[in-house]
């Protein structure tokens, strides 16, 4: 290896405690590119230059001769972006050996801006679209909300998260913590990729009785590891992760993964206690369909069912299901819902949350009502735009069934207007079922933390109702009921930057089953989600008005 072309932290390492290991390093098959700059002698952070449109470089982190980290970064080649960080305190422990920039032609911009330091707010910008209590990450994208779980107070969210970059890419599970789903701390990574790749989505359990052997209590995470393959396409396994700490930090399980198939598109682990059978169920997107296993211990399972071919919407890819048990208000009858994201093939065009209502044995779902979902008919539980990848947290309080959607559409997810970090989490939401006549309908309702701070507007509905959100710079949020044709409607045409996709501009409309008495309205500087009958009928929608809404 080329020592003078590679970067040695070799200030760094004078600091701390285990010294240099930069010498006679034979490291990565590849040798470093580039050298980087501009570095002080002590610094937790290592901050990247980052430009969305330069093609995507390498940053590798080498300890020991070892590759520890390897990283798709867009480092900036004309102008920056925006800094993402590299929180370099892992390798430390055992002396950072170097980092090393791949396929970054020398003289781009950003060779010469990275930056060591201990501060972690390194030029962060206040963003105009910047939701005030909507879970945003700091820096970077984020899309599907995992691995929820709630335990002693704490909502703890998990996310699909790229820490190096405002565009998909690099997947880690990001963690953030809040004990009133308003106000959001913003937690360490909780997994990292490894040999088996990227970490997709999946959930997390409290394993109240030890039935893994990981330890009572213990949260055990179930995640899509995504790698891959030389032959083009990807290999999606599925794998286990437990946490002793609550949560905070995880260990992966040596005998990973637990699930493999040849299946392209296999992925998105959801599992749950079923009390019916004593034995944990999981529920997996296959291409269209959904699998259904059943486990005594997380590690073993056993297929029991598909489902889903012929039924609901099938313009795209399943993802992300959830299937839980839901009461009916006002009965004490309970039914089975099962949540399937699509995309595309969303109502709107495409992502969105579809819904089939059901019964589940533990071995099989089935619909109660099949002329529901025939002939490509679906179920949405959300009619705006951007409603995507809901699921549920898991040990929820009070038997809840709380969810949280990713506020945004493939269709131009990695485009909208913002910059150091994309994608907020819609607010959280209590599903409930609700009956006009015969049929069964999901509803979402803001979750109590919300009610009475101030954050909503009510309006009361008598008859047909226009209402107008807009700005002193003409922004016009439209929001029509029409109660002879039974329709809620959001029109977002009007309203603000619509301009950087084809494919933001656009009407939404939900079918009304019972008549609206009131409508809910939160507004949140990109975000407007209405709620009819307080979640009989939501719409959520991206918006990026000149000025706030009102
Ligand atoms: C849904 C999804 C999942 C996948 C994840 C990858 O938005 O495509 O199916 O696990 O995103 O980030």
């Amino acid at each position: 290896m080329n020592a003078s072309k590679c970067f040695f932290l070799t200030a760094a390492l004078t600091a701390l405690p285990l010294g240099s290991v930069c010498e006679a390093q034979t490291v990565t098959p590849q040798a470093c590119e580039q050298s980087i700059v501009n570095l002080k002698a002590q610094g937790r952070y290592l901050w990247l230059p980052i430009e969305d449109k330069a093609p995507e470089g390498k940053v590798q982190v080498i300890v020991n001769g070892a590759l520890q980290m390897e990283q798709n970064v867009r480092i900036a080649r004309e102008g920056v972006d925006y800094y993402v960080g590299i929180d370099l305190q892992p390798y430390q422990q055992g002396g950072v050996a170097k980092v090393c920039v791949q396929n970054v032609p020398k003289g781009s911009i950003g060779l010469s801006k990275i930056v060591q330091n201990d501060d972690v707010n390194y030029e962060l910008k206040e963003e105009a679209y910047r939701p005030t209590y909507h879970h945003t990450p700091v820096r970077g994208w984020m899309n599907d909300p995992n691995g929820m779980f709630y335990q002693d107070g704490t909502w703890h969210l998990y996310y699909q998260y790229n820490p190096y970059g405002s565009l998909w890419g690099n997947m880690h599970w990001g963690h953030s913590t809040s004990t009133d789903l308003i106000h959001w701390q913003h937690q360490p990574v909780a997994l990292a990729p490894d040999v088996w790749g990227t970490m997709f989505s999946g959930s997390c359990i409290v394993d109240h009785q030890n039935t893994t052997g990981f330890g009572k209590g213990a949260v055990v995470a179930m995640y899509t590891a995504s790698r891959p393959t030389p032959f083009g396409g990807d290999v999606q396994a599925q794998c286990l992760a437990y946490s002793l700490d609550g949560g905070m930090t995880f260990t992966k399980y040596e005998g990973n993964p637990v699930l493999m198939a040849e299946d392209k598109d296999f992925r998105d682990p959801n599992m749950f206690w079923n009390e019916d059978i004593k034995a944990w169920n999981l529920i997996l997107a296959v291409g269209q369909e959904m699998r259904l296993y059943s486990s005594p211990d997380l590690k073993n399972w056993t297929e029991e069912s598909r489902f889903g071919s012929g039924l609901g919407g099938h313009g795209g890819v399943w993802e992300c299901p959830d299937l839980m048990k839901v009461q009916v208000e006002g009965s004490k009858e309970s039914k089975w819902v099962l949540l399937c994201n699509i995309n595309p093939g969303g109502p709107f065009g495409g992502s969105a949350t579809q819904y089939f209502v059901g019964d589940f044995d533990g071995h099989t779902f089935t619909v109660d009502d099949v002329a529901r979902y025939q002939d490509g008919k679906a179920l949405w539980m959300d009619y705006g735009k951007d409603h995507y990848a809901t699921v549920s947290w898991s040990n929820a309080p009070e038997g809840r069934r709380t969810v949280i959607a990713w506020m945004s559409n493939w269709e131009y997810a990695n485009d909208v207007p913002t910059r150091q970090f994309r994608s907020a989490n819609s607010i959280a939401r209590d599903v409930f079922l609700y009956r006009v006549g015969k049929e069964c309908y999901l509803g979402s309702r803001p979750a109590k933390e919300y009610d009475g701070k101030g954050l909503d507007e009510t309006y009361k509905v008598k008859g047909s109702t226009t209402i107008h959100l807009t700005n002193e710079a003409g922004d016009d949020f439209v929001i029509t009921y029409d109660q002879k044709a039974m329709t809620l409607t959001c029109d977002r045409t009007k309203c603000g930057d619509t301009s950087f996709s084809q494919s933001f501009p656009a009407v939404t409309v939900a079918p009304v089953h019972r008549k609206l008495t009131s409508l809910r309205v939160f507004i949140d500087e990109c975000s407007v989600e209405v709620f009819g009958n307080n979640g009989e009928v939501v719409l959520t929608n991206l918006v990026f008005p000149k000025s706030k809404l009102k």
